[in-house]
């Protein structure tokens, strides 16, 4: 059989994009700037079926059982398989299985590793050998603008192109350039109730939304100048402050949009008080409750130390910045 798996990681927006000016070509109204992680990544295989036959979409399940897919997995797969399909002409129906190393649709990027990693997966599918920023225009089909960033590994800005606000991510910076920790506190592994999608929708509809746009070349400065320094406390005002606002327009949009719950803020105060003793540790959550707790190499153990017994907390990821996607030689079937 003639498979292919790739390995795409997921990221973290210290610059979100929320809202977008065409929802239909997944074009944002802001740049955003993220760092992909390592360990929290999908994988996807793919194999050719025989013509006349339907796609087969498959789920792996933790305890590594191939299950069918449910249904709003299926679907994200399917438009995507759509798009993709149209732009190679490539029309074989194709048995696809993929999984996550992390709780998905709550608000980690599973979209993000996933589409990537489905995008990449195709073209090699397809023989198309594709640089990352192809991969990455190639994942923007799906729909979820993140998952541009997941093409390339390190600092990722979205569009690379800050004139047009097209065109695919482009690096920043590498990762090994400032290898930043990120515990992933999970306060809840259910699939969110919002998707971002439905919430990049309602963006424009809170009063506070221009104001945010105005503010973000300024700040998108900062957290670049930050990354390039490896100044933290730069770097901590900034994208603390970038979470707040980004879910102060998702609470006061029509209707409004509630991914926290008391223990994320819980954890968003914790963290203050760290960095007022001294840690360099900062937070930034995406669209839901689960928050990363970002920190340097060197405060990390003391980090986890005061934050473990947090009450709340269901598990903790320990993540770091990562490379981009790669072809793995071992598959899910
Ligand atoms: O990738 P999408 O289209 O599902 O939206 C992602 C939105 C945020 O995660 C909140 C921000 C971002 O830039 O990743």
């Amino acid at each position: 059989m003639n498979r292919i798996t790739v390995s795409s990681p997921s990221n973290i927006a210290l610059i979100k994009y929320w809202g977008m000016r065409d929802e239909q070509l997944t074009l944002p109204n802001n740049i955003s700037l993220s760092m992909t992680l390592s360990q929290c990544v999908s994988l996807c295989t793919l194999a050719p079926l025989h013509s006349g036959t339907p796609d087969e979409i498959l789920w792996r399940t933790r305890e590594g059982t191939l299950v069918p897919a449910n249904a709003s997995l299926r679907f994200g797969i399917e438009y995507h398989l759509g798009q993709l399909r149209q732009h190679f002409d490539h029309w074989q129906p194709l048995r696809i299985a993929t999984s996550n190393s992390f709780p998905t649709g709550a608000g980690i990027a599973s979209s993000a590793s996933g589409f990537s990693a489905l995008a990449m997966a195709f073209a090699l599918q397809c023989d198309q050998d594709c640089d990352a920023a192809r991969i990455s225009e190639l994942a923007r089909l799906s729909g979820s603008g993140s998952a541009t960033r997941s093409a390339f590994g390190g600092f990722v800005q979205w569009p690379g192109d800050a004139r047009q606000l097209a065109g695919p991510a482009q690096p920043f910076a590498p990762a090994q350039h400032w290898p930043l920790c990120d515990l992933i506190a999970v306060v809840d592994a259910r699939h969110k109730k919002v998707s971002s999608r439905q919430g990049h929708h309602l963006a424009a509809s809170s009063p506070f939304y221009r104001t945010r746009l105005d503010l973000l070349p300024d700040r998108l400065n900062t957290v670049r100048q930050a990354i390039l320094n490896r100044d933290f406390t730069a770097l901590a005002n900034a994208v603390e402050c970038e979470a707040v606002e980004m879910h102060m327009i998702a609470m006061t949009s029509q209707p409004p949009v509630f991914y926290w719950q008391p223990t994320t803020l819980a954890l968003l105060e914790r963290v203050r008080q760290l960095r007022g003793e001294g840690l360099q540790v900062c937070t930034t959550m995406d669209a839901g409750p689960n928050v990363h707790v970002i920190c340097t190499a060197q405060h990390r153990s003391q980090v986890f130390a005061a934050l473990r017994s947090l009450p709340g907390v269901v598990r903790w990821i320990f993540d770091q910045a990562g490379d981009g996607p790669r072809r793995l030689e071992h598959h899910l079937f």
